[in-house]
């Protein structure tokens, strides 16, 4: 069987996970990680954090952290010096990624991180970058974000919404930075956030000139892509050393 098929078990290698984070993604993490053959070693949430120790960690193969912005910097340090791999999920703290990174490679340590772990959307990813490249020449071409999630997600624009805000920049030479709001100058890369229930997520990026329009628009229907992308992960780095993300877990 192969084993980056998302959809059946894989038993190959069982993995004990631990589970940082036992909310709306940790329950959905359990659900696909048990179905591909794997178990929960440690499940740890606001209530159990006294159990959230080195001696419980090093009981498991593998962590998978969704818990929250504030959060998530410790949990993962906590991890790395611990000498356990880990797969964080939790988004809005990526302005401490170097020290998290420096950690890494000092601890000789394991990390995937992804704003997003579905496969659909690492594919749209992909197709954003391409399509910035392809309008490049194009200046007629205006382009803007729509990001649209439920109304108890803590950060804004979502993580998701500034990986393919940066790949537009990165793209695109005629923007310069994204802004989380209407754009005030040519420059700027407008990302509008709506928070409306339910909504596990959706984005669309949308390029328009006086000719036509062309948006591409990635909606996810439920939590399920993102808890099978990060159990892919977990098993992805359980043999690995050094930081990754989802391209080199889906092998793009
Ligand atoms: N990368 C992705 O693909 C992806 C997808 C969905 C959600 N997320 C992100 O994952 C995070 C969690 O999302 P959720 O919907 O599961 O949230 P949630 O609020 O349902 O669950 C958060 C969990 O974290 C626990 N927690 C809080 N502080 C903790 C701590 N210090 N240590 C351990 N556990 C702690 C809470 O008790 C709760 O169980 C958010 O940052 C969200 O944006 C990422």
């Amino acid at each position: 069987m192969d084993s980056t098929n998302t959809t059946s078990a894989f038993t190959k290698n069982p993995l004990r996970i631990a589970l940082i984070g036992y909310g709306k993604m940790g329950k959905a993490i359990e659900e696909i990680a048990v179905n591909r053959g794997h178990s929960i070693g440690l499940k740890i949430d606001i209530n159990s954090l006294n159990d959230f120790t080195k001696e419980n960690l090093q009981q498991c193969d593998v962590a998978i952290e969704f818990t929250s912005p504030h959060t998530a910097v410790q949990n993962i340090l906590t991890c790395i010096e611990a000498g356990i791999p880990i797969v964080c999920g939790s988004t809005g703290w990526l302005a401490r990624w170097e020290e998290v990174k420096q950690a890494c490679e000092a601890f000789k340590g394991s990390l995937v991180y992804a704003s997003n772990y579905s496969v659909g959307v690492n594919v749209f990813f992909e197709v954003n970058q391409l399509l910035a490249r392809l309008m490049n020449p194009h200046t007629e071409y205006e382009v803007n974000m729509l990001e649209i999630h439920h109304t108890e997600k803590k950060d804004a624009p979502s993580g998701t919404a500034i990986t393919l805000a940066e790949q537009i920049l990165e793209n695109l030479g005629r923007k310069k930075e994204w802004v989380n709001q209407h754009n005030a100058t040519p420059e700027e890369l407008s990302i509008i956030s709506e928070r409306i229930d339910p909504a596990p997520g959706t984005h669309k990026i949308k390029y328009s000139s006086n000719i036509d329009d062309i948006e591409i628009i990635h909606t996810a229907h439920n939590r399920q892509g993102f808890a099978t992308g990060a159990v892919l992960a977990a098993e992805f780095i359980k043999t690995k050393k050094g930081v990754f993300s989802m391209k080199d877990v889906l092998g793009f």
